[in-house]
């Protein structure tokens, strides 16, 4: 552990004040903690955290927007391939589980979708809400009182002891992992640190030499130096993920069969630790602004980093997850229909007033979900638990 180092670089504009919870507790560590336990603190912390504190509101008019908080056109699409996968798991109770469930929309909306389109499947099907967070937790119980399924909130440890038959969904959780970032300082690669200044300030600090899991994690990414690899420069630095396969097992123990559905930012190894990406892929969002300044503000801003491809699949077989295939939102979306669903709009007749308002509301959500710029650049990864398991609807050719 380095404290006190390296001196601050004299040309460098004074860091504000860090609030002065964080301030106490990094000074009863000797004044630094890892950026993942940072990360925990500025995220999940029940008084201080942006989401444990319930400060962070997703939606276009909140922090940031996410595909449901768009409107119901997301679960619609979604709700087929729920229903199929729901129905492979035969006869008797079933759950779908949603995990880190925002401001509910996703659950409710596939709620009412399911009630809607498959009543019967629907009259055995329950909620289950994974929220570790008390703030977002309260906001969702608001939202899911209109729930036509029944709905409970539970951990992933509980669920572990009675494990249920179903569907579990992570959409946009697990980038609210906390990361651990590396750093390489031209020799050796360093655990990045998170310390306190002189002045009260925040400062990013090389730590100790990485060792242990994270080291072995470096040799599967082919990270470790080498004389043929790419020359990576000093300060290049980026982001492993020792936080999924605890929480992928964890998952595991809660379904006895069923699928898994993760949707998020992701990279292939190749292009998450290519030379260029040099400050990885950590990013913080508030008020619909994004900043790479992951130090601003801390438990006021959203902190995340995206998906390595190879490592969730490593992480998941290791977990006992059956890897079921992956593509990108805008082929998963077009899959299940949305060409569709954008030509049913247009051939409505010709409408006008609030009516003609809503008919565009409703296009430019279709639109905006399969984006390849911005929301259509999400992956979609299956996995399954139980019994051999078909190629989910999502990744089959699109209708007609
Ligand atoms: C970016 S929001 C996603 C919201 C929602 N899924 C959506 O797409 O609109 C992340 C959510 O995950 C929750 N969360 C964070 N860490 C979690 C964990 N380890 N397990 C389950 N949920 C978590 C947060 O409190 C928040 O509700």
């Amino acid at each position: 552990m380095v404290f006190g180092s390296p001196p601050a670089d004299p040309g460098a504009p004074p860091t504000p004040a860090a609030p002065a919870w964080l301030q106490k507790r990094l000074r009863q560590r000797q004044g630094s903690v890892s950026f993942r336990r940072y990360m925990d603190w500025a995220l999940h912390d029940p008084q201080h955290g942006a989401y444990g504190a319930g400060r962070l509101a997703i939606g276009p008019r909140g922090d940031f927007a996410t595909s449901p908080s768009l409107g119901p056109a997301f679960a619609d699409l979604l709700a087929p391939q729920i229903a199929e996968w729901l129905l492979e798991l035969g006869d008797g109770p079933l759950a779908l589980v949603e995990t880190g469930p925002g401001e509910g929309d996703l659950a409710l909306q596939l709620a009412q979708a399911l009630q809607a389109g498959w009543p019967a499947l629907a009259q055995r099907c329950r909620l289950v809400l994974v929220e570790p967070n008390a703030g977002m937790a309260e906001r969702q119980a608001r939202r899911l009182a209109q729930s036509p399924l029944p709905t409970r909130w539970t951990d992933l440890a509980s669920l572990a002891a009675e494990p249920v038959r179903g569907v579990v969904l992570a959409h946009e959780v697990l980038d609210a992992l906390a990361v651990q970032r590396i750093v390489w300082d031209g020799q050796a690669w360093r655990e990045q640190r998170v310390a306190l200044t002189a002045t009260g300030g925040l400062t990013l600090q090389p730590g100790d030499p990485l060792a242990g899991w994270a080291a072995h994690q470096l040799a599967g990414l082919g990270l470790l130096p080498n004389p043929q690899g790419p020359e990576r420069p000093s300060g290049w630095c980026s982001e492993l993920h020792p936080g999924l396969e605890p929480w992928l097992s964890a998952a595991a123990a809660g379904l006895e069969a069923g699928r898994l559905l993760v949707v998020d930012y992701a990279l292939e190894a190749e292009r998450y630790y290519a030379r260029p990406r040099r400050d990885g892929t950590l990013m913080a969002y508030r008020g619909q602004r994004a900043s790479p300044d992951p130090l601003q503000d801390p438990g006021h801003w959203d902190l995340t980093a995206h998906l390595c491809l190879e490592s969730l699949d490593r992480a998941a077989r290791n977990a006992g997850w059956k890897p079921l295939g992956a593509c990108r939102q805008g082929q998963a979306l077009l899959a299940l229909g949305l060409a569709e669903a954008l030509h049913g709009l247009q051939q409505r007749p010709a409408a006008g007033g609030a009516d003609l308002a809503d008919l565009l509301a409703r296009r430019e959500a279709l639109l905006r979900l399969v984006d390849p710029l911005c929301l259509g650049e999400f992956r979609w990864i299956a996995f399954a638990r139980g019994e051999a398991a078909a190629t989910p609807r999502f990744l089959r050719e699109p209708p007609g």
